[in-house]
This record gives structure tokens, sequence and C-alpha cells, in this order.
């Protein structure tokens, strides 16, 4: 059983994949991750995020257990990440980790922009969360200075809109919703509503 959860920066899929999982006591991978690790890796390195084939290196290296989103959360790692993300190569690499991850039993939870059109295209649950981009700026602001750190509204909804423009306008599996995905707008959503819709979507196709 796989779940395949895609949608744009801060539409929330990350908390809503977890609460996902552990209901259905399935394996979640944040597929983001991945693609951060792959940029934090050449950062460390100081090796350019440029060159495709260095970059496919460090794409093949990356091992599931090692992801730690605490360390990987960094605004610069997330930058990094969206860039080397429309690399093929470094995409083919990560794509394999990803799917040989989504078939742990019993089951699993993939999250990311190309689970349900590229990874997992036949995964039986697809959701494709969303949000406005203001609400979406709004939720990662209160989250910014919910940490104490202070923040530019303005600036956080620039930045929302600029990962979009590159997560959608790439050219090797850009984000958009898969034929057969539910859309889920969670703009007027609290977490709960979300999950119970995300709920019975999928319990209907797990009858
Ligand atoms: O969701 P995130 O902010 O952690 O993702 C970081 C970057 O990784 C994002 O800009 C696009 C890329 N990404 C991707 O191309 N495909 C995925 N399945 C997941 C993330």
């Amino acid at each position: 059983m796989i779940i395949a959860i895609d949608g744009p920066a801060a539409a929330g899929k990350g908390t809503l994949s977890r609460r996902i999982a552990g209901e259905y006591g399935f394996h979640h991978l944040d597929t983001g991750l991945t693609y951060r690790a792959t940029a934090k890796a050449l950062l460390d390195a100081g090796l350019p995020l440029d060159d495709e084939t260095i970059a496919e290196q460090m794409a093949r290296d990356v091992e599931l257990a090692g992801l730690d989103r605490g360390v990987l959360s960094a605004h610069s790692i997330g930058e990094a990440a969206s860039k080397i993300a429309v690399m093929p190569l470094v995409r083919q690499a990560l794509v394999e980790t990803q799917r040989a991850f989504a078939v742990r039993a019993p089951g699993t939870v993939l999250d990311g922009r190309d689970i349900g059109t590229v990874v997992c295209p036949d995964a039986p649950v697809k959701l494709y969360v969303t949000a406005s981009a203001e609400v979406r700026a709004r939720r990662r602001f209160d989250e910014i200075v919910g940490n104490g750190t202070p923040a530019d509204f303005l600036e956080v909804l620039a930045d929302i809109v600029k990962r979009d423009e590159r997560d959608m306008g790439r050219a090797d599996s850009p984000l958009r919703p898969a034929a057969d995905a539910h859309l889920l707008d969670t703009s007027e959503m609290s977490i709960e509503a979300a999950f119970l819709a995300a709920k019975t979507i999928i319990d209907a196709a797990l009858k």
C-alpha cells in the first residue's frame, strides 16, 4: 500500500503525511529531505551546485537512515536543493532510493513534488495538497517567528512564489497534480480538518 502526497512548499504536506503514517502504521519518507541531504553534502564539501556529475554522485551516496530534518531545514539548504532538483541524473538517483523505500511493508507514505506522477505512478491513493501562496507564506512566517527568529512577511511570500516557479517550471518532473490525484486545498482548513478529509479518501481506497 503506497500513499503518494504531493504539493507546493509549505502546503502542510509534512504534517499531514506524518499524521497519516501514524494513523495507518505506515513508514513515512519526506522526499524533499533526500534533495536537501544531497545539497547539504555538496555545500559541506565546498563543491559546486551546478556540476551534474558531481551532484549525481552525492545523490547516490544519500542514506535514508541518516536523514535528519533538523539539520536539513536551513533556508540555504532548501534553496540549494531546489537548484540541484532540476538535474535529471540527480532525480534519477534519488527516485531509485525512494522507490526502494516505497515497497516497504506494511505500507508507506511518501511526500514530495513528483510522487504521484513519477516516483509511484501506480500508487492506489494520491493526494495533491495545496493552499494559496498567501496562506502558505503566513504559515511559514508564523513558524519562523514562533521559533524566535525575526522575519519579513513579504520576503517569505516572495520566497514561496519563487520556489513554486522553480518547482513547477522545471523540465524534468515538474510539480503538478497526477490526473488521478485527489485535490485537497487546505487554505481554509485546520490541520485536523485536512487530516479528516485525507482519511476519508484513504479509507474509501482501502476498502
Ligand atoms: O519540500 P522541500 O522544501 O524539503 O523540498 C526541497 C526542494 O526539493 C524543493 O524545492 C524541490 C525539491 N523536491 C523535488 O524536486 N522533488 C521531490 N519529490 C521533493 C522535493
